[in-house]
């Protein structure tokens, strides 16, 4: 190797180490990014588990359809929820962890009385909205500190779940 091409080497190295440096945040500069996550895992959370109440008790001639699909958005909730919690230890906080405070802090509610399948899409839907500017205001949270890690993670969410709602209105139309 030249003497040219190992300096190189060395710059490259110490540009890089740097460079990390410089993504580093504080505490208190995610405070607020955490937040929104929190606010967002709590939501997730409760939506989540309607998406498995709905998937067990869905009855009538879309059952497969239901059924089928709703599996789908659980298994895709559950593993959004696990990057979600484990950015938030990226940062050093701990995620909101608890049912009960899922239940406090989310703007999702479950529903109470039984649903046809149809009202249950529409539910979804509904939550799909409120997630979905949950999501955004991570996004937001991370432009504002420059973390370009958690404004990835959540743009991929956000991109699956429009199409998501897509697909679920277009379900629901009877046009
Ligand atoms: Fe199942």
């Amino acid at each position: 190797m030249s003497v040219k091409t190992e300096d190189l080497k060395k710059e490259k190295k110490a540009n890089r180490l740097w460079a990390y440096k410089k993504l580093g945040f504080s505490k208190l500069e995610t405070a607020e990014l955490v937040s929104a996550m929190n606010e967002l895992l709590a939501n997730y959370h409760v939506h989540f588990q309607k998406l498995r109440n709905y998937h067990w008790n869905v009855k009538g001639s879309d059952f497969f359809d239901i059924h089928e699909k709703f599996e789908e958005q659980y298994e895709e909730a559950f593993n959004n929820i696990d990057e979600i919690a484990e950015r938030v230890r990226v940062f050093g906080y701990q995620p909101t962890s608890t049912l009960k405070e899922y239940l406090e802090m989310s703007e999702i509610k479950e529903t109470e009385k039984e649903l046809t399948g149809m009202e249950m899409v529409a539910e979804v839907l509904r939550d799909f909205e409120i997630l979905l500017s949950y999501m955004v205001d991570v996004a937001d949270a991370a432009i504002e500190v420059g973390d370009v890690g958690t404004e990835d993670m959540i743009n991929s969410f956000i991109k699956k779940m429009e199409k998501s709602h897509w697909m679920f209105t277009a379900f629901a139309s009877n046009k």
